[in-house]
């Protein structure tokens, strides 16, 4: 059976709706494939919100919005952009990072916004249908997308992006410099962190199990699970269900 693919849009109301509509009243042709939700401006745009469509069945995300310098709230568009950079690490290891797309688009370009849609289309329909919704779900891709939610949520992540620019420019609490290499780095092993600490609890929310079992799930030193238990013990997330031959058995206490 012919691919046709689900394409979730979430286009800024000021230029990429704009230009969406400029291409309706020019009636230029683009592939009937996206679905249209309209936002103020794609710094509105919550990062769970893209993961969630592909979550529900989605084979491809696209954000659309001002191009840089022209946002109306100054800098949604940057800041839309870190998200989406942020997020795409994070879906990288799933195998999804292809299946989310930021451009710029004005109100003026009705000709490029058609564009956009179908070099996107194509992309997607290459791909394929989304793994998440296969018949035979892959379950590590599905705790993957649901820890990748998780970790986005988390406040302390979501602290960091949010400070980034001014971090960059202004230094961080202690006035040290830090350079976009270096904030890169800690960027990317705060993600890492969060999100393996989500599998782990999204397994031990399944069923009670030892560390040993872990590290074999995600395929990580025993040494490795063990750091990030002892941290989720210490938020009070997870807790010592029982000993089994001299083992400990984890299981996790309700968010
Ligand atoms: S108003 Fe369009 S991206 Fe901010």
């Amino acid at each position: 059976m012919k691919f046709n693919p689900k394409i979730l849009g979430f286009l800024c109301n000021w230029c990429s709706y704009a230009g969406a509509d400029l291409a309706g009243i020019s009636r230029i042709q683009y592939p009937p494939n996206l679905r249209i939700i309209r936002v103020m401006c794609t710094g509105r745009i919550d990062p769970v919100l893209p993961l969630e469509a592909l979550a529900n069945g989605a084979d491809g995300v696209i954000i659309m919005g001002c191009h840089p310098g022209d946002c109306h709230y100054m800098t949604g568009n940057y800041e839309a952009e870190r998200k989406i950079k942020m997020l795409k690490k994070l879906i990288a290891p799933l195998g999804l990072a292809e299946r989310l797309h930021v451009e710029w688009v004005s109100a003026s370009e009705g000709a490029r916004f058609a564009e956009v849609v179908e070099n996107f289309t194509n992309q997607i329909k290459v791909l394929g249908p989304s793994p998440l919704r296969q018949e035979k779900l892959d379950l590590s891709k599905w705790e993957g997308i649901q820890a990748a939610k998780e970790a986005v949520e988390d406040f302390r992540l979501r602290a960091l992006v949010a400070r980034e620019r001014k971090i960059i420019e202004e230094g961080n609490v202690y006035g040290e410099e830090i350079s976009q290499e270096e904030f890169d780095r800690k960027m990317d092993d705060a993600l890492t962190a969060e999100y393996i600490r989500n599998r782990i609890y999204l397994i031990l929310e399944k069923e009670p199990t030892s560390i040993k079992q872990l590290s074999k799930r995600l395929n990580l030193s025993s040494k490795h699970v063990l750091d990030h238990v002892v941290l989720l013990r210490r938020r009070g997330l997870v807790t010592v269900d029982k000993i089994e031959d001299m083992t400990p058995i984890y299981s996790v206490l309700k968010r």
